[in-house]
């Protein structure tokens, strides 16, 4: 058990690690000690804004934004362009579409061998901008141009496969992306930034693929007519709202997580077919579904997965993307990612967001 104090340290650990390690520009990189983290993505940098956003960090989270709103507003041309090509039904190369990560200058990375088509985090994006912005009162105005061109982007593209939360299977539409777009567009018109009308067409045409695809015995699904689970769903009920929280699908579909890929002691696993580093728990997710205990009642789960995420902090208070080597899915597949890019990816900025949100949400922090 985690005495107060022990997560008081961890969470002022956790914020040095995310204002430390932000780049000039405002971008954060993903790991600053990973060979292929050392980018900017818009899924990651979100949440790890919304937690610096919430614990005393507002200024930090702001840049990040701005650096956002540059590298959208920067590609103003290739954005009206891909708009207009599908409209006319055209279907743009992958590497036309706007990038998953940046470099911290808020650049394309370039050719690296990887897989960059994938719109959740613009989605992420706008929930995020619209949150800090109804937070702290700040002025939406000088957002208002690059809201316009990331909602054509996302109103013109959202039902095209794309790669997922995980970056994998990419001829797939997934769960987690659907509901990560319609949480955005729908935090853009709370914040007045979008044209209401528009934004319905689309959140609506989600709503009817997924309750007519994305559902398998009642629950959503990892990607339309699976009827498997993934535990990204979990950010469509806690925080994007695609689903009602307290519904009967949001219910179910925490129900097939907990059947499927959560640990008894805590700890959740991305889906069951997970072979990366062999499979393991991620801390990320863990701050997802106490997230989502934590804001329907559950205080006592919500708590659980708070300890456990602090359980695997290193002895220097860093967070890793995995659990290390416990309760693997895949335990076969563990060495081949140790030998191709070391262990796994510490200090994760996102892990430490989403604990620094889910501290925040328990006020275990006050
Ligand atoms: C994860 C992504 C994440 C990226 C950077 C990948 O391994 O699958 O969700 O955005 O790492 O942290």
């Amino acid at each position: 058990m985690f005495t107060p104090d022990d997560h008081r340290r961890l969470a002022a650990k956790s914020l040095e690690v995310i204002t430390g390690n932000q780049a000039e520009s405002g971008a954060y990189p993903a790991c600053p000690t990973y060979e292929v983290y050392g980018y900017s993505w818009f899924r990651d940098g979100s949440f790890i804004a919304e937690a610096a956003s919430r614990v005393g960090a507002p200024a930090s989270a702001t840049a990040f934004h701005d650096w956002c709103a540059r590298a959208v507003t920067d590609r103003a041309a290739r954005i009206e362009a891909l708009v207009a090509a599908i409209g006319r039904g055209e279907r743009p190369a992958e590497a036309e579409y706007l990038p998953t990560r940046y470099t911290l200058a808020g650049e394309d990375t370039g050719d690296v061998g990887w897989w960059d088509f994938q719109t959740d985090g613009y989605g992420t994006w706008l929930w995020a901008l619209a949150t800090h912005l109804d937070r702290h009162g700040l002025d939406p105005e000088p957002y208002r141009e690059t809201v316009r061109l990331v909602v054509d982007y996302l109103t013109a593209t959202w039902d095209i496969p794309c790669y997922d939360w995980w970056e994998e299977s990419k001829e797939q539409r997934h769960g987690a992306t659907l509901g990560s777009i319609h949480g955005g567009l729908s935090a853009a018109v709370r914040a007045g930034l979008a044209d209401p009308t528009a934004v319905f067409r689309t959140t609506a045409a989600i709503e009817e693929t997924v309750a007519d695809q994305g559902m398998s015995a009642g629950h959503l699904a990892k990607w339309l007519g699976s009827d498997a689970v993934d535990a990204s769903l979990l950010a469509c009920l806690t925080p994007f709202g695609s689903v009602d929280p307290q519904g009967e699908v949001a219910s179910r579909t925490v129900a097939a997580i907990e059947r499927d890929l959560v640990e008894p002691e805590g700890g959740v696993h991305r889906y069951l077919k997970d072979v990366f580093y062999g499979g393991g728990q991620w801390p990320v997710l863990a701050g997802f579904l106490g997230w989502h205990y934590a804001r329907t009642g559950r205080e006592a789960d919500a708590r659980r997965e708070l300890d456990w995420i602090a359980s695997h902090a290193t002895d220097g208070l860093l967070l890793p993307e995995q659990a290390p080597g416990v309760r693997l899915l895949a335990p076969d597949h563990l060495q081949r990612w140790i030998d191709r890019w070391g262990p796994n990816a510490t200090p994760l900025l996102w892990s430490h967001a989403m604990y620094l949100i889910l501290a925040d949400e328990l006020g275990v922090l006050a």
